[in-house]
């Protein structure tokens, strides 16, 4: 089936790592013109290259998606560098622990700055953009802990919740001017942002929470983003896609 994303000029935030990396290379196999936006910009030209040495077309850039300056720049530089702008993935992000009483005002604050500030500012400054163009897509990353939380995760599921009501409003402030907005809710996916948690731990508690067995992997929530940022999906908006393994269908003891 053809996605229609050939020649389409997309960004992927935190598009240096894990979900965002394999998202960068799904869209430009799928012939796209990718702008990977990372904060660590060693990051993001190391997923450039990979693009360009498979005969894609593809744009490093060193974003902080907290900051709206930045934001505003990574999108003036896309559009001035490919014409314009259709697909904005606004994936990047952190997962600080801590219960309200643990973590202080300031790590509150960075996480709710870069794990839901950075969509309402993506979409912010794309949606004039997209306007220009007819129409385009946002995509967001939230996660199973925005629909329901779980302990020592105050800040994080609090944000992350936002981003799903966040694109659900999107999705009807824009439908109008023909721009999509959905939101992906990973569960466990087996990148850097998970690497450091004890493999047996890991795997006893995926054991006992997924209905499916095994990790899931970021390019299988990439594939999920190409699917929603296709033709194929040209009447889905405002809807937020689990991909884990089945862990939010029910309880399982
Ligand atoms: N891995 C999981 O199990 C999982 C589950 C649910 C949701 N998510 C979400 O998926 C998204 C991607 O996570 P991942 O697992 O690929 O993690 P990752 O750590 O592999 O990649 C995240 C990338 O975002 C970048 N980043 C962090 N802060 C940034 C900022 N302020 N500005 C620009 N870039 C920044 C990092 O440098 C990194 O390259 C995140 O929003 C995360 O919350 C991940």
């Amino acid at each position: 089936m053809k996605t229609g994303i050939a020649g389409k000029v997309c960004i992927v935030t935190g598009g240096g790592s894990g979900i965002g990396r394999a998202s960068a290379l799904a869209f430009a196999a799928e012939g796209a013109k990718v702008v990977v936006a990372n904060r660590t910009g060693s990051k993001a030209e190391a997923v450039a290259a990979e693009i360009r040495a498979a005969g894609g077309e593809a744009l490093a850039l060193q974003v902080d998606v907290s900051v709206g300056t930045e934001v505003q720049e990574m999108i003036g530089v896309t559009v001035a560098t490919y014409g314009g702008l259709d697909i904005l993935f606004s994936n990047a992000g952190i997962s600080p622990n801590g219960s309200v009483t643990a973590i202080s005002e300031e790590e509150w604050d960075t996480c709710l700055a870069i794990d839901l500030k950075s969509v309402f500012l993506g979409a912010k400054y794309a949606i004039p953009a997209m306007q220009k163009r007819g129409g385009g897509v946002i995509l967001n990353t939230a996660g199973t802990l925005g629909i329901r939380p779980t302990r020592d995760k105050a800040a994080y599921g609090a944000a992350k919740a936002g981003v799903i009501n966040l694109s659900k409003a999107i999705a009807l402030d824009y439908g109008p001017d023909n721009i999509r907005c959905n939101v992906i809710c990973p569960g466990y996916v087996d990148t850097p942002l998970t690497a450091h948690i004890d493999a047996a731990a890991r795997d006893a508690f995926l054991a006992r929470s997924q209905a499916l067995h095994g990790l899931i992997r970021a390019e299988e929530v990439a594939a999920l983003a190409v699917y929603l940022a296709s033709d194929a999906a040209r009447m889905i908006t405002g809807q937020a896609f689990v991909i884990d393994g089945g862990q939010q269908a029910g309880m399982l003891w």
